[in-house]
């Protein structure tokens, strides 16, 4: 039988609000271009807006990752081997990680994510699917090093981190969380990483900024949670949600722009937006395969393999912890 349970690592303060959340507001607020952090996006609300994108028509990289995983089972399980407890970079609600954990026949599961509610619910979900593999949820923020489970201490792993959220970085944050899973999984380890390609402008706005609202929704939640969590009173029917594709750093750019003038306070600090200032909430970079492999080499991983949908929209990489070793 599966054995689930839950660590809890996030730290709160005695109201319950997440401190880490809480600075990354106010000191992105302050800054002369507003930012807050993407990975914020992701309450309760935000995860299943989140699932309703990877649905969408215009929104074409979960589609393209899954092709790639459910057309390619016997070459990436070839290369992966079986018996590694597979450590998930986010929860896997979708339906790409079974098929991954169908394919590889691993040893155990370890999810983890930094949205608990969301996370033990798939996790359930996913033990249910495979009854007998061992299931260890983590509630923690992967940005750092995350001290696994005594359980899999010595299991060989493969870390997950599907969907390009690496894509979500700055190139120097990318490289921190591939040096912290490299620092997690260990020598000798595997990293399986969905990165999104380069494509035509056309394609990548819309997949930003679909026609039913669905992203613009998932982009205003983020100011709705600042006033949920952080007793804010942005006033969020003036803010609108703006794709913007930034060729100099080839990502896509998420905004939320202020239609007028106003003031608002979070957390008791007073801030203010002029019309057509934006808060800037998410990087969406996209890559070739030569950028993918420069990241992946900055952050302590070499290249093995490297898969893209027949489209050549999405590509998937396996790579191997590098040995540390001196070199020009
Ligand atoms: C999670 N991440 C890879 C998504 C992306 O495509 O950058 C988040 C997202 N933002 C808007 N739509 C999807």
């Amino acid at each position: 039988m599966a054995v689930t349970r839950s660590l809890r690592l996030v730290e709160r303060d005695a109201s319950g609000v997440d401190l880490a959340f809480r600075a990354d507001v106010l000191a992105g607020l302050a800054e002369p271009q507003k930012a807050i952090p993407a990975r914020w996006f992701y309450d309760d609300i935000g995860s299943a807006l989140f699932e309703d994108i990877t649905r969408l028509p215009e929104y074409y990289p979960t589609r393209a990752e899954t092709e790639i995983l459910a057309d390619r089972p016997g070459e990436i399980a070839a290369l992966i081997g079986e018996g590694r407890a597979v450590v998930e970079f986010g929860s896997g609600s979708s339906v790409k990680t079974p098929l991954l954990l169908s394919a590889i026949r691993p040893s155990a599961y370890v999810p983890l994510d930094i949205a608990g509610d969301f996370l033990r619910a798939s996790a359930a979900a996913l033990a249910e699917k495979f009854p007998g593999l061992p299931v260890w949820p983590v509630e923690a923020d992967f940005m750092r090093r995350v001290e696994l489970p005594a359980e899999v201490a010595d299991l060989p792993k493969l870390g997950f981190f599907p969907g390009s959220t690496i894509g979500n970085m700055i190139a120097r944050t990318a490289t921190d969380l591939l040096r912290s899973m490299r620092a997690t999984l260990g020598e000798g380890a595997l990293l399986l990483i969905g990165m999104d390609l380069v494509k035509e402008e056309d394609v990548l706005l819309a997949a930003y900024d679909d026609e039913q609202g669905v992203t613009a929704r998932f982009n205003l939640n983020l100011a709705e949670r600042v006033n949920r969590e952080l007793g804010g009173d942005i006033p969020v029917d003036k803010l609108r949600h703006e794709a913007r594709w930034n060729d100099t750093f080839a990502r896509i750019e998420m905004h939320l722009v202020a239609a007028e003038d106003f003031a608002f306070t979070v957390s008791g600090r007073s801030f203010a937006m002029r019309a057509g200032e934006s808060i800037h909430t998410e990087n969406s970079h996209k890559f070739t395969k030569r950028s993918a492999q420069l990241l992946l080499a900055a952050g302590g991983w070499e290249p093995r393999a490297r898969w893209t949908d027949l489209g050549r929209q999405f590509s998937l990489v396996l790579a191997e912890a590098a040995r540390p070793r001196s070199a020009p």
